[in-house]
């Protein structure tokens, strides 16, 4: 049976390729979103659609519609934007998971929280299962992220507890793919649009912090199979690519790739910077059956291709 379904952060980089694939199953979309670091641009060829509907709202406000589901993926994800107003991020993590809550609670929802590896903060084990509590710090310059984040997920098991609501909990590694936003200074497309554009590429550090890279359909497929698993299976769950690559294997990677001629410089590194990255995720694998597939270069032609035609226009 077809389902309504509203997206958050539904004209975002992930959220509206999550609304695409839910178009294709046949569901109604409604995709909410402030336009922060989305854009309508990323939605713009889904308008036709009459399965889908665009609104402009923040989830930091009420919002009342009657729906199936609720994918909660409306904050800022890049540093660059999460800490350009971050009591603002906050706002949008933990106020936003209570309307988004609440609206759940009174149409009797299905909710799924797009939660991150954030949670586990500047990990003391390595890789990371769910199990793992984190080392976060409380008061630093990323804390409006991974605290207001670590908080939502509070908020949904309460709520689950509470109001026995049906939740779903996930936490998104490291992911890159086209729509990528050019100018958030995430180190995929960071990397891919100074090479395109033959500039120096900033490496923070050595180069030696590790990160996971999941391309973005593996994701979305992963996301789906999760809302759709059975009820008792709540998370929270892992969702990433656990092949590990130094951020200069990568910056190598895309200059070789690209053909570019940029040079490698190093920055100082940000505070908080996490060392090392890496999911386990055996209990993805046995509740979804999911793992990903497309290999780091597989997804990084592709993105490539997406910048290229950006860049050209
Ligand atoms: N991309 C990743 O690697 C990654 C990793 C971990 C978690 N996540 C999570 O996945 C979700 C989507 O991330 P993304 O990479 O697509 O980021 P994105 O910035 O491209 O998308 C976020 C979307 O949410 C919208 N938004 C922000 N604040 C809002 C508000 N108050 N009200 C309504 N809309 C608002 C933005 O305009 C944007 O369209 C986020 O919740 C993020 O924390 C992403």
């Amino acid at each position: 049976m077809n389902k309504k379904i509203l997206v958050t952060g539904g004209a975002g980089f992930i959220g509206s390729h999550l609304c695409e694939e839910l178009l294709k199953d046949g569901n109604e979309v409604v995709c909410v979103d402030n336009y922060f670091t989305g854009s309508k641009k990323n939605v713009f060829h889904l308008m036709d659609n009459k399965n889908f509907e665009l609104i402009r709202h923040d989830i930091v406000y009420t919002l009342l519609l009657e729906v199936d589901e609720v994918y909660n993926m409306a904050c800022p994800a890049s540093p660059v934007h999460y800490q350009f107003n971050p009591i603002k991020t906050i706002k949008t993590s933990v106020l936003g998971a209570i309307n988004m809550l609440g609206l759940a609670k009174r149409v009797k929802a299905k909710i799924l929280q797009a939660s991150t590896s954030e949670v586990y903060g500047d990990p003391a084990i390595h890789p990371q299962p769910e199990s793992y509590w984190g080392n976060v710090n409380p008061i630093g310059i990323r804390s409006c992220y991974d605290e207001g984040k670590r908080c939502a997920e509070t908020l949904f098991f309460d709520y689950h507890r509470q109001h026995k609501l049906k939740i779903k909990v996930i936490r998104i590694f490291n992911t890159y793919g086209p729509k990528m936003n050019p100018n958030d200074r995430r180190v995929v497309s960071n990397f891919i649009v100074q090479a395109l554009k033959g500039e120096d590429i900033t490496v923070y550090g050595k180069g030696d912090q590790t990160r996971s890279f999941c391309y973005v359909d593996d994701l979305v497929s992963g996301i789906i199979k999760m809302m759709n698993s059975k009820d008792q299976f709540v998370g929270p769950v892992n969702l990433g690519n656990p092949g590990e690559f130094t951020i200069l294997e990568l910056a190598k990677k895309i200059i070789e790739m690209t053909g570019s001629k940029s040079k490698i410089v190093y920055n100082e590194l940000p505070s908080d910077d996490p060392k090392q990255r890496k999911p386990i995720i055996d209990l993805a694998k046995k509740e979804l059956d999911w793992e990903p597939k497309i290999k780091l270069e597989d997804g990084l032609k592709k993105t490539i291709e997406y910048f290229d035609k950006l860049l050209r226009v």
